[in-house]
């Protein structure tokens, strides 16, 4: 297995493109005392813009907590880290709830869909946020429900859909505002292949165009080859980023490996 050290980025330089995410020493626990658990036990990682980064490793081994503090949904205790060059600590709280609406487009694990409203209205949430008059944004996320193919049931509430369909919701809602940073918790896990290959191709499209960035944890082999590069975490670090999962899984990885 050949591996290149974490921050020395395979096809990428810094000299070469700009840092879109850059942490260093990150830290963050979760509870105090005896309970303590280190969720991210010192993170080292540049994301380039134009690049695709997939963030892999076993369960618990700190993904989501990375991205959660990369998008500032979550403050880290320690280290530094910055998007497009702002760190959230150093925003006051009205700035930074701004510039993440703005900047960052973020799909949870869960979706976290908002069950009283149509799936338009949910993916319009951003667009209202960020200033959009209502129906402006409301044919924005209709247009942008048509593009994962779901243009027939933007009436419908989230309940009504299945967990693929509600997956495709979250991210047309991480995509409608055009965000220069868009985070991914397992964009394609409750999708079929084809579909899966869809919305990757979608999420490709948008770090290929212009100063954009995407990190997307995942456990699927079926979409390594559309990463440009991919991280390894384990046990709240970054233990290992190579170019592709061969050099981490081998010729013959599995999805349990991955
Ligand atoms: N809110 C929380 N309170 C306490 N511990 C937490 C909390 N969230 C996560 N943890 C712990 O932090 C560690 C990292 O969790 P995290 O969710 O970041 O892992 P993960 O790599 O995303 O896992 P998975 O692949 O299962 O989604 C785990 O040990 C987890 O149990
Ligand atoms: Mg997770």
């Amino acid at each position: 297995m050949s591996t290149v050290p974490a921050q020395s980025p395979r096809t990428h330089s810094s000299s070469d493109r700009a840092t879109a995410v850059h942490c260093r020493g990150v830290t963050k626990n979760y509870g105090t005392g005896n309970s303590t658990v280190r969720a991210l036990r010192g993170i080292d990682l540049d994301v380039y813009e134009g690049e695709l980064l997939m963030l892999v490793g076993p369960s618990g081994c700190g993904k989501t907590t990375l991205i959660s503090v990369i998008a500032g949904v979550l403050d880290r205790d320690e280290g530094e880290c910055s998007v497009f060059g702002k760190d959230f600590s150093a925003l006051s709280s009205w700035e930074r709830t701004r510039f993440r609406g703005e900047t960052i487009g973020f799909v949870f694990q869960s979706f976290n869909l908002i069950p009283t409203l149509t799936i338009a209205e949910n993916v319009s949430v951003p667009l209202l946020l960020n200033g959009v008059d209502r129906k402006a944004a409301l044919q924005r996320a209709k247009e942008m429900l048509s593009v994962v193919g779901l243009g027939d049931r933007v009436n419908d509430t989230p309940n009504r859909l299945s967990g693929g369909q509600q997956q495709r919701v979250a991210i047309s809602r991480a995509l409608v505002h055009n965000p220069r940073l868009v985070v991914c918790d397992e964009p394609t896990s409750a999708l079929d292949h084809e579909t899966g290959h869809k919305v990757m191709e979608l999420l490709r499209g948008v770090a290929m165009s212009g100063n954009r960035a995407l990190v997307v944890v995942t456990h699927d082999n079926r979409i390594f080859d559309f990463a440009d590069r991919i991280a390894h975490m384990d046990d709240g670090q970054v233990d290992k980023i190579v170019g592709s999962a061969k050099e981490l899984y081998g010729p013959n990885m599995s999805a349990q490996q991955a």
